[in-house]
């Protein structure tokens, strides 16, 4: 049986207060939010997703006023970050207080941290009054949801309510940095370009030593956002896959003849178009019995850049 279905923030509220799980609405994908200052709250998340432990979640408030209730000694840098960008696609890993749960962390010294932008879902933050932590609504390696609907099929029987906000805006999730003096480290590329980031910071770094990219990980386990059917990245003129019932994952253009099913993601070849719909299409193509899905990877640019990273991972696997 699937979790019920409301379109009220006060009832998403009290059932968080409560303890329970909640999918909820952001402009990236949904989320799978509990009481982040709950421990037992925060380990049925884990449970309902069957992620590893060692995978840290992030942390969702009302606005940065809230910031003080989880990190302590936020650099003016960061601080600079939260006004420009909050409510927005941008994760900032912080050092955190001793009120965040080690679960949350995976015991880290550092808490993720962001404020999300739907309005249903920082209603329901307001209400409960606490910040709520909160994976992608998926199973753990699996397509993240941009609908209630994808919530409903995939996690549904596992939580306790679904708010429904309708479709994500952005698509993809929050780039996630990690703020270090007058750099950043860039963990995951996002609904954020990195382009926009550039004129804040002195340099933006790839995470360097595997230290630094393990336990930090941000859906970097190299197989993650994965489609049941398997992904291959493929452009125009490169060998077809003879008799195999082929689907095709395009930003623009048109259909190889040879396809079973294709989906354009923006006819103009707009990248914010293209990640809006970007999920919802690989769901769409995962559920057409394919033998596989080919990908043409997108121009490295703005969302491009956190596109091109999905592919890549879900074509690991
Ligand atoms: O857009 C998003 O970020 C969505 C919505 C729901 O907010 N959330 C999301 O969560 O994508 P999730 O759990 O699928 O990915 C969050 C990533 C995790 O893979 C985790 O490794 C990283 O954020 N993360 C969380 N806390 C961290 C920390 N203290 N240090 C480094 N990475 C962290
Ligand atoms: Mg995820």
């Amino acid at each position: 049986m699937s979790a019920p279905m409301t379109r009220d923030p006060a009832v998403a509220a009290a059932c968080l207060v409560a303890g329970g799980l909640v999918a909820l609405p952001t402009e990236t994908v949904y989320g799978l939010g509990g009481n982040a200052l709950d421990p037992r709250a925060v380990a049925r998340i884990f449970e309902a997703k069957q992620r590893p432990f060692f995978d840290p979640l992030i942390v969702h408030l009302a606005d940065r006023s809230w910031l003080q209730r989880v990190a302590q000694n936020v650099s003016p840098l960061a601080l600079r970050l939260a006004e420009k960008f909050w409510p927005g696609p941008l994760t900032l890993v912080l050092p955190r207080t001793s009120a965040v749960p080690d679960l949350v962390t995976s015991g880290l010294d550092t808490v993720g941290v962001r404020v999300p932008d739907h309005p249903l879902t920082r209603e329901v933050l307001r209400l409960a009054d606490c910040p709520i932590a909160a994976p992608s609504a998926n199973p753990f390696g699996r397509l993240s949801p941009t609908t209630a609907q994808h919530v409903a099929e995939q996690l549904g029987d596992r939580i306790d309510l679904i708010l429904d906000g309708g479709a994500c805006r952005v698509g993809v999730e929050s780039t996630i940095v990690r703020v270090e003096g007058d750099s950043l480290i860039l963990l995951r590329p996002g609904g954020l370009p990195i382009e926009d980031l550039a004129p804040f910071a002195v340099r933006i770094e790839r995470p360097t030593t595997v230290e630094e990219q393990l336990p930090t990980a941000p859906g970097m386990l190299p197989q993650h956002y994965a489609p049941r059917t398997p992904v291959r990245l493929w452009k125009a003129g490169e060998t077809w896959p003879e008799g195999r019932r082929v689907g095709q994952l395009l930003l623009s253009g048109t259909a190889d003849p040879r396809a079973a099913a294709c989906e354009v993601l923006s006819a103009s070849g707009e990248l914010v178009e293209a990640a809006a719909g970007f999920f919802e299409a690989l769901h769409r193509l995962d559920a057409c019995g394919l033998d596989m899905i080919l990908a043409t990877p997108f121009p490295e640019r703005g969302l491009g850049v956190a596109l091109n990273d999905r592919l890549t991972r879900a074509a690991a696997s």
